[in-house]
């Protein structure tokens, strides 16, 4: 292992001269302004996702429906969870969270879906989780250890991703294409 050659005192000088940037220092190895702008767009891929799994959740019927239901539930909360995440990230940046419902859907990486059958609506979300992951794992990749603390974020959103898309591909691989016929009536 290299040794850890770094001089204290320039260090030290360094920190006590810019404090107004709070923890972006000089041994941040990143393009601050890209990072931010990176991360806003993730933001708005996770309020999209939000908003798919909200109203998937509301509109899912049927006799299948319930179990799925309470999946999407699940899913727009930690979706909503990795919103918030983000949001402070770019806070602590320097930078201001893009919250602009008119841009939301432009901006984002993923699609808002208003299918009306169960299948479908899975299909969307499972497409949506693996925008997610390939995203997030090419923003991990780009960051390096440029930016460990974006890194780390975007590493703990990847895995619950890489768990979402696993849930849509187990949910369609459970619910048949075509809803079960009632058994006939005894005669
Ligand atoms: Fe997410
Ligand atoms: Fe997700």
């Amino acid at each position: 292992m290299a040794e850890f050659l770094t001089d204290i005192t320039t260090i030290r000088e360094r920190a006590r001269a810019e404090i107004e940037k709070g923890p972006i220092t000089d041994a941040y190895g990143a393009d601050l302004d890209r990072v931010i702008q990176v991360c806003n767009e993730a933001l708005a891929t996770e309020l999209v996702c939000v908003l798919r799994y909200k109203r998937h959740y509301y509109t899912a019927t049927g006799i299948q429906s319930e179990a799925v239901a309470q999946e999407f539930l699940e899913h727009a909360g930690e979706e909503q969870e990795h919103a918030d995440k983000l949001a402070a990230r770019i806070v602590q940046l320097g930078g201001e969270p893009d919250f602009n419902p008119d841009t939301l859907t432009k901006r984002s990486h993923s699609q808002y879906d208003a299918s009306s059958g169960l299948i479908a609506m899975i299909k969307e979300d499972l497409v949506a989780e693996r925008v997610a992951v390939a995203t997030y794992t090419e923003i991990i990749q780009w960051l390096g250890d440029r930016d460990i603390t974006t890194r780390r974020v975007f590493e703990e959103l990847l895995a619950k991703e890489e768990e979402h898309a696993d849930d849509m591909q187990s949910l369609l691989e459970r619910i048949p294409a075509t809803p079960p016929v009632p058994p006939a009536p005894p005669a």
